[in-house]
């Protein structure tokens, strides 16, 4: 079986099959499909696979073309239907990993898909997960959905977890150049794994198993989640201070080692830094360990709308106007710069609360049309122009997101008061504008 799979990855023959075609999924596949496999891409949303029929890519930041070109070259197709994974030599899900209603890790999409390769699964198949998850999850969750038919790991089938890196939007890097992490079940799966990515991805690093790799991913986002908490609380503290902490940050990277920048914002966004903590926080539980280190981050950095919405109360209220019946506009919807993404963005918290408080709240975002109905937000709103005469008729204009099709100048010289949690400002000319940070 291993000699069979490791000669159609040597010769690039191997059908790699990608389960989510999302933000992960999607570009995934198409690293594949330009390394020469034969690829197909599995979702449960038909209008995602009805899109890549046409030839249409349904994630912007990724480039008008990247599904067309993939309609020439290796094998290229897409398939609602799960019965279709036994066409496919390599697995690879990238299938969501949110958070249930008490916090606590939702693993039904990867028992889904597990189930889904399971009833199709056959000898020689290298399945891998790549969502992002507590250590164990492909061991404990994954494995024994697969096994459950008779086909054992290492002999008939190959199983391995490769954490996912991307990070949308960044131009300095791609699924291809990110280098990757991969942990086998047992040995064969974690050198099979490796040999399939490094026909795609420039770097592969294998690592010990599938649990450090699992883990590894964990560290990388909690170490982000835990070093924007404490720039925050820099924030917060420098700011009863009157001391810029954008500037602070600034001075300290200009130190060559020990120092890494982390900017403050108006809390965290996104599909991995606010949630990943909480599947690691989870896990503890069951090893009778505290993690407060972690939860102390999460609990700062969750504060970060209130010290927004109170930066705003008090700006409005040097003009001598209440939150109650103002007009705010808030600039940016999506998480973070350059992307449509807005799961978890802050932004959201910041309309609720400046609405529950009787603000009459617009917002714009030049990457997300209008809103839906998310799980835990439903605002039913629409994106409304940023023109001179529109700012003007805003008693106080909220920076959220700074894509970087905005025209700072243009927002500084014709609105009256911005609260920016960004720092956009600061190349902003003598701004007509009074602009608190925030
Ligand atoms: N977005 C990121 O920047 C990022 C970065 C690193 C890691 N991750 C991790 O990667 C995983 C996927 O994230 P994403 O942002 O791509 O999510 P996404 O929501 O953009 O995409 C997931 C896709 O899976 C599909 N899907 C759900 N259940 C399915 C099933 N049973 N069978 C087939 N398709 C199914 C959905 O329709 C969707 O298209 C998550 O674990 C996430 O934490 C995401």
């Amino acid at each position: 079986m291993q000699q069979s799979l490791s000669g159609k990855i040597a010769s690039r023959t191997a059908v790699v099959g990608v389960i989510g075609l999302g933000y992960v999924g999607l570009p995934l596949m198409a690293t594949f499909h330009r390394a020469g496999f034969p690829v197909i891409g599995y979702d449960v949303d038909p209008r995602k696979i009805a899109a890549i029929h046409k030839g249409e890519n349904y994630l912007k930041h990724l480039g008008a073309d990247l599904v067309s070109k993939m309609q020439t070259g290796a094998k290229f197709d897409a398939t609602a239907d799960m019965g279709r994974l036994g066409e496919a030599d390599v697995i690879i899900s990238c299938v969501p990993t949110p958070l249930g209603h008490h916090r606590e890790p939702d693993l039904s999409y990867i028992e889904k898909c597990s189930d889904d390769i399971a009833k199709t699964l056959r000898p020689g198949q290298l399945i891998i997960l790549e969502s992002s998850t507590y250590p164990r999850t492909t061991r404990d969750v994954m494995l024994p959905r697969l096994e459950k038919g008779g086909l054992k790991c290492g002999k008939d089938i190959f199983v391995a977890y490769s954490p996912e890196r991307e990070d949308p939007g960044r131009k300095d890097f791609s699924t291809q150049t990110i280098p990757k992490l991969v942990g086998g079940i047992d040995k064969i799966s974690g050198e099979l794994a490796t040999a399939l990515y490094t026909a795609a991805i420039a770097k592969v690093i294998p690592v010990e198993s599938a649990e450090v790799a699992e883990a590894a991913k964990l560290l990388e986002n909690i170490y982000r989640a835990v070093n924007i908490a404490l720039v925050n609380e820099m924030k917060v503290v420098l700011d009863a201070m009157d001391i810029d902490i954008w500037q602070v940050v600034d001075a300290a990277k200009t130190k060559p080692f020990g120092f890494q920048a982390f900017y403050p914002g108006p809390g965290l966004g996104g599909h991995c830094i606010p949630i990943d903590p909480f599947y690691l926080t989870w896990k503890a539980r069951e090893v009778n360990m505290p993690t407060r280190f972690i939860e102390l981050a999460g609990e700062i950095n969750v504060q970060m709308p209130e010290f927004v919405v109170r930066k705003v109360q008090l700006a409005l209220n040097d003009d001598g106007k209440a939150v109650k019946g103002s007009k705010v506009l808030i600039v940016g919807l999506a998480y973070k710069p350059d992307i449509d993404d807005v799961r978890e963005s802050p932004s959201f918290e910041l309309i609720e609360k400046l609405e529950h408080l009787g603000a009459h709240v617009d917002y714009n975002d030049p990457h997300v049309p209008q809103t839906h109905k998310m799980r835990h937000h439903n605002l039913n709103m629409h994106s409304v122009p940023l023109t001179q005469e529109s700012l003007d008729s805003y008693d106080c204009v909220l920076i959220a997101t700074n894509h970087s099709t905005y025209d700072w100048q243009m927002l500084a010289d014709h609105s009256k008061l911005i609260v920016d949690t960004r720092n956009a400002m600061a190349k902003v000319k003598s701004p007509k504008a009074r602009v608190v940070k925030a």
